[in-house]
């Protein structure tokens, strides 16, 4: 049975349309990436998951319980990480895990056993009594993750669990989430950081606008890209050119795309898909010095989920 299971999810808010006809399911020990630049619809997503949010359509499960029709079943098997802090400063790391386990219905002497292995988890401990208000920036959010763990769910969805952190926090955050999933859980895991998603998840779904355009493992989404990507632009239209760039050594294809920032007008720019960058580019320099055709600026991309992302949107992830 997979752990999650979405089909044809829909969210509107008013009239725009956040989260638009979704479908993924994720399987027990998964890591799973949403990725996605800012608006996508990644925290929709996963609110609706929590049942903190209604869908407009779809059908939603969580551990096999249906998000609209067993949302307390649902609830108490999903733990959510949200985006946003959601602590009292003033009780103490023990005391924010007490009370949130209580709105799980867990009883005292239950309390009592898990609030140290969640604080041994997230390395917080020594800590227990202390105020959150005293905490560094990393440590609220790995007591934010403990949260999120106290009732022993068995999805955790972790809404860009590493905004904000120092780089210490941010390894022992990989290697709890690397440590959960060896114990099963599946977690879901938002970013917007592609080598996050590269190194902690067993597959990613591209998220933009609300849609996946792209879900696969890793490696399989960076094979779309075989050798990487060549951005150029000339001096002045290149369209009748384009068969030409095509023919070039390696090119798998050639087309007048480009990154959206780009000040050139898009008739002098083409972006090139090579299974070998750089004998594609020794060739196409050649092609221009024989075509005296002069290149005004010259962008190389590595198969990386960033260059995936980019050749998928045609938008960088990050402004
Ligand atoms: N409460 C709300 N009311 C109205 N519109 C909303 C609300 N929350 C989100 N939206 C809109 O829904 C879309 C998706 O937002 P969402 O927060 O799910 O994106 P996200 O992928 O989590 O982005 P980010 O990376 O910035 O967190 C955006 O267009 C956003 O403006
Ligand atoms: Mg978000």
């Amino acid at each position: 049975m997979p752990s999650v299971e979405v089909e044809g999810l829909v969210k509107f808010y008013a009239d725009r349309v956040a989260v638009d006809q979704i479908s993924f399911s994720t399987r027990e020990g998964e890591v799973f990436g949403l990725l996605g630049p800012n608006g996508a619809g990644k925290t929709t997503t996963l609110n609706i998951l929590c049942t903190l949010l209604q869908p407009d359509a779809g059908l939603v499960h969580v551990a096999g319980f249906d998000v609209n029709k067993q949302a307390d079943q649902a609830k108490s098997a999903i733990g959510y990480v949200p985006q946003e802090l959601s602590l009292f400063p003033s009780l103490s790391a023990w005391d924010n895990l007490a009370f949130f386990g209580r709105i799980y219905r867990m009883d005292e002497s239950d309390l009592r056993l898990r609030i140290p292995e969640v604080l041994d988890l997230v390395g917080l401990r020594a800590r227990a009594s202390d105020r959150v208000k005293t905490f560094s920036g990393g440590m609220k959010r790995r007591l934010n993750i403990a949260v999120g763990l106290i009732h022993r769910p068995k999805v955790l969805l972790l809404d860009e669990p590493t905004v904000g952190v120092d780089p210490q926090s941010r390894n022992f955050i990989f290697e709890h989430v690397e440590l959960l999933k060896a114990q099963g859980m599946t977690v879901i895991y938002t970013t917007h950081y592609m080598e996050e998603a590269e190194r902690l998840c067993d597959r990613v779904a591209i998220m933009d606008e609300g849609k996946i355009l792209a879900m696969d493992s890793t490696a399989n989404l960076l094979s779309l890209l075989g050798g990487g990507l060549i951005y150029v632009a000339f001096e002045k239209p290149i369209a009748e050119l384009l068969p030409d760039l095509e023919a070039l050594p390696f090119v798998r294809n050639a087309s007048q795309d480009s990154p959206q920032s780009e000040p050139v007008p898009i008739q002098q720019r083409a972006k090139i898909e090579t299974q070998d960058a750089n004998r594609t580019l020794l060739a196409l320099i050649e092609y221009c010095l024989a075509q005296q055709l002069r290149i005004t600026s010259l962008q190389v991309m590595e198969p990386n989920l960033e260059s995936v992302f980019l050749h998928l949107t045609n938008k960088q992830l990050r402004d």
